[in-house]
């Protein structure tokens, strides 16, 4: 069994004003995951995160890194590794232009300037932006603003991602585009990805790994099949099921078309609605 890249072992974690906002956390991440945290408004995702990038210190349990306690690392040790995107990009980006705030991580690790303009190229051509490099960051988009943030990550090099709900915000193309990026980081250049996210329509197409969070308390964990399959753990914890999903399951239900499995995906769907159709030519 390889040693997970990030081990959460969180018995309980309550904010200054009383609200007790992860309890009972179980949780590891192996290298190559591209994993998802799934969860209603306030159930923790975002308090989630920010103790696996060591931001919050003050919790029973504990988070390890490669081994070792994330409490006991300096920041320049946990940010070499671990880098992570921020849910709102007004409260990551700070610089005046795109390019500056892209080359703010690098440079404060102390590349050389000439390395910190081959990241910064490459970092903003992954998502899109190169050409925006010089534009200012207050009159960006709130899509551009979210890909500007992703470059700012990419451009350490980080080998472990956290993303805060990079997808919410984006126009359903930008959605998709936003998750091809992240898949390629992930399989071309082995990038360990977590991501927190409400999409339930997209991870099933892309992720290989959830985690349901309610309450502070991870309910479930599994493949996209096996926690989608769980129907009405779903919506005991607020959250529904991909809508191509339900189409399925209401036809089997309500109009008792014999599907035998649940597909998940459009490209699951259309293999079983053709499999049905072979099999029952009276249909
Ligand atoms: N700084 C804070 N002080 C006190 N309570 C907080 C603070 N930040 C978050 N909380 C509370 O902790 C709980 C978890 O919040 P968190 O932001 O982690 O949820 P979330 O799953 O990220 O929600 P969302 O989907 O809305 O982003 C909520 O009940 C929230 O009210
Ligand atoms: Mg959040």
């Amino acid at each position: 069994m390889p040693i997970p890249r990030l081990s959460a072992r969180i018995d309980s974690f309550c904010y200054p004003d009383g609200t007790v906002a992860l309890s009972d956390i179980r949780l590891d991440i192996l290298q190559g995951e591209f994993c998802g945290i799934l969860g209603s408004n306030g159930s923790g995702k975002t308090t989630l995160l920010r103790l696996l990038d060591g931001i919050i210190k003050e919790f029973s349990g504990s988070v390890l890194l490669d081994g070792a306690d994330i409490r006991r690392l300096s920041p320049r040790e946990i940010y070499g590794k671990v880098g992570l995107v921020f849910q709102n990009p007004d409260d990551q980006l700070f610089a005046h232009s795109v390019y500056e705030d892209v080359a703010f991580g690098p440079r404060n690790m102390g590349f050389a300037e000439q390395e910190v303009t081959r990241r910064v190229g490459e970092a903003l051509e992954s998502v899109d932006m190169a050409d925006l490099d010089k534009k200012d960051i207050h009159n960006l988009s709130y899509g551009q603003k979210k890909r500007v943030c992703i470059a700012g990550l990419l451009a350490m090099g980080h080998e472990i991602l956290l993303l805060d709900e990079p997808t919410a915000g984006l126009d359903p193309m930008g959605e998709y585009r936003m998750m091809e990026l992240l898949t390629r980081l992930n399989q071309e250049s082995g990038v360990t990805i977590v991501m927190a996210t409400h999409s339930v329509d997209l991870v099933p197409v892309f992720l290989s790994r959830l985690h349901i969070l309610s309450r502070g308390r991870l309910v479930r964990s599994g493949t996209p099949e096996e926690v989608f399959n769980a129907r009405d753990d779903l919506s005991s914890v607020k959250l529904r099921l991909p809508y191509i999903a339900e189409l399925i399951h209401s036809l089997k239900s309500k109009d008792s078309l014999p599907f035998k499995r649940l597909p998940l995906t459009v490209g699951e769907a259309r293999r079983e609605i053709l499999e049905l159709f072979k099999q029952h030519s009276s249909l």
